[in-house]
């Protein structure tokens, strides 16, 4: 996949089919260790060890409209090319965490991409699932984060629902700001070095 936000969505999108209610995004750009790490944690069903071991395999899914699941064996591909890796911990009924990093300055390391357009794809399924998330930038040893949740939203809103055209033009605008800002603070730290 050419972006990285679009394997986000994949995970994001197991999550949700898991019946997960609440799914943790972060992102953390370590840019001293060189290192980006994505993860994503949610509280849906889980897998057992059976399942956790097959995970990988391309012809292991429990979708049922195609018989291969290619989000999780692309996404670990993709951090095993650039010297990093894919870690998942599940349990049954215990929720899942998948974790992938990636060596930062890599080659071969696809962008982040439209991660405001991703995270707004997310929010617009409107399904009561409450999402938190947070994408963090470190260099020359300072931090930097962009971080919200739809819990602080939902109660600022009131009723109104994330999808209605007013509330998602806003919503756009804040996090497509949000993290305009994040890396335009970044840019202006590496050209400081
Ligand atoms: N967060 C999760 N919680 C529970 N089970 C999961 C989770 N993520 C993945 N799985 C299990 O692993 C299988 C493979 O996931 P993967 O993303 O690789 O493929 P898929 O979702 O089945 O299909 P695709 O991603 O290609 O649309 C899923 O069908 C599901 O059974
Ligand atoms: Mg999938």
């Amino acid at each position: 996949m050419r972006e990285l936000s679009l394997h986000l969505l994949d995970v994001v999108e197991n999550a949700i089919e898991a019946g997960a209610r609440h799914v943790a995004l972060a992102i953390v750009e370590d840019l001293d260790a060189d290192l980006l790490t994505m993860s994503v944690a949610d509280d849906g069903r889980g897998m057992d060890p059976e399942a956790l071991r097959r995970v990988r395999d391309p012809f292991f899914t429990t979708r049922i409209t195609r018989h291969v699941g290619l989000g999780i064996p692309l996404l670990a591909a993709a951090a095993e090319r650039c010297a990093g890796g894919l870690t998942i911990h599940s349990q049954p009924n215990g929720g899942t965490t998948v974790v992938a990093r990636f060596r930062h300055s890599h080659i071969d390391r696809a962008p982040l991409g439209d991660l405001a357009g991703t995270l707004i794809c997310i929010l617009m399924r409107d399904d009561g699932l409450e999402l938190s998330y947070r994408h963090t930038i470190v260099a020359h040893g300072a931090e930097r984060a962009f971080e919200w949740s739809t819990t602080e939203i939902r109660d600022a809103l009131g009723d109104l629902p994330l999808s209605t055209p007013v509330v998602r033009e806003w919503l756009s605008g804040f996090v497509t700001e949000g993290e305009t800002q994040l890396k335009e603070a970044q840019d202006a730290k590496t050209q400081v070095s």
